[in-house]
């Protein structure tokens, strides 16, 4: 089918208790392991690129690869622009096929993030493409901006916020971060924080950014290939179906697909050395992607047979 907006998906997702997954790709194979999966599992999914995966690959190329897969599935796909920066980055999405756009402008004083949202916003509906926003500080490296702790979202403010912006999604900072290594001792999640925003904004759907869980079998699979993840850790994952219940409607996963498809690539060369079969090698790593997505789909976000 055609790609959908997230309206589409995240008002059953509301009201269903579950949540769907936003995976993030910079290839073929990545794209495939993720689509291929959602429609063996009946399962909402949302593909994404960052502004960097669209420099990689090209915005053309991405776009195609993702509707010509598409529209031989049957369940909902959305294509979004994580974390766009500016509005020309919004703007190139919408404009090139995308269905849903995040403008990430939470490192700019708050009335700066409200103008450039708005903007987005205006420009995005009138092509029938939703926005996510995002209001409070992950800590770690988000993009370019780098943040010594956390500061999370305050829910008055995400009420405002989202009255005055007609955002159609927010990203909120409960305590998550980018990348393989999110906590130094013990994980800490400010669901308070949540029910709080919850409470504030009973119909607008929730995003959580830096949701990678670092199954600890994957990371064991790529180091036993020779990778060096030392003391990598995600967000637990019984804390993350327990926000999947709630208004969380939109969980990011990058990590957990980049350590599983590398695993899956470092164990076909180091078993079959004599292997330049490119194909071969990349179906490990789609093998694994897919793994990791079915088991996210099925066991944390519930999102299975939802479609
Ligand atoms: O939130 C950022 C994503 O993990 C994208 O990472 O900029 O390396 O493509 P990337
Ligand atoms: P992870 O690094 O936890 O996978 O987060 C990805 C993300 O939030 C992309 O926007
Ligand atoms: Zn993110």
């Amino acid at each position: 089918m055609e790609l959908c907006n997230s309206k589409q998906v995240f008002d059953k997702a509301l009201n269903g208790g579950y949540a769907i997954g936003a995976f993030n790709f910079v290839n073929m194979e990545v794209l495939k392991g993720i689509l291929s999966t959602a429609e063996a599992n009946k399962s909402p999914v949302i593909v994404q690129c960052s502004t960097g995966a669209i420099k990689y690959a090209g915005i053309d190329t991405l776009v195609a690869m993702v509707k010509s897969i598409a529209k031989d599935m049957s369940v909902p796909v959305v294509l979004n622009l994580d974390h766009g920066k500016t509005f020309e980055d919004c703007k190139m999405a919408v404009d090139a096929g995308f269905t849903n756009v995040m403008i990430d402008a939470s490192s700019l004083p708050y009335e700066e993030n409200i103008a450039l949202t708005k903007k987005v916003v205006e420009y995005a509906h009138a092509k029938n493409v939703t926005v996510e926003a995002e209001l409070g500080v992950l800590a770690g490296v988000e993009e370019d901006v780098v943040a010594a702790t956390n500061i999370y979202t305050d829910p008055d403010q995400a009420k405002d916020f989202v009255d005055r912006t007609n955002v159609d999604s927010l990203a909120i900072a409960i305590g998550t971060s980018h990348g393989t290594h999110k906590f130094k001792g013990e994980a800490k999640l400010r669901l308070d924080v949540l029910a709080e925003v919850e409470k504030r904004l009973p119909n607008t759907p929730l995003v959580l950014h830096g949701a990678s869980s670092i199954p600890k079998s994957i990371v064991e699979e790529a180091e036993k290939y020779g990778a060096t993840l030392g003391g990598a850790n995600g967000v637990p994952e019984d804390t993350l179906s327990e926000a999947c219940k709630h208004h969380i409607c939109k969980v990011n996963v990058d990590s957990d697909l980049k350590i599983a498809f590398t695993a899956g690539l470092r164990r076909h060369l180091t078993l079959n050395p004599d292997n330049v079969d490119i194909r071969k090698y990349n179906s490990e790593g789609m093998k694994e992607v897919s793994n990791a997505v079915e088991y996210k789909m099925q066991q944390v976000f519930h999102s299975a047979n939802r479609a």
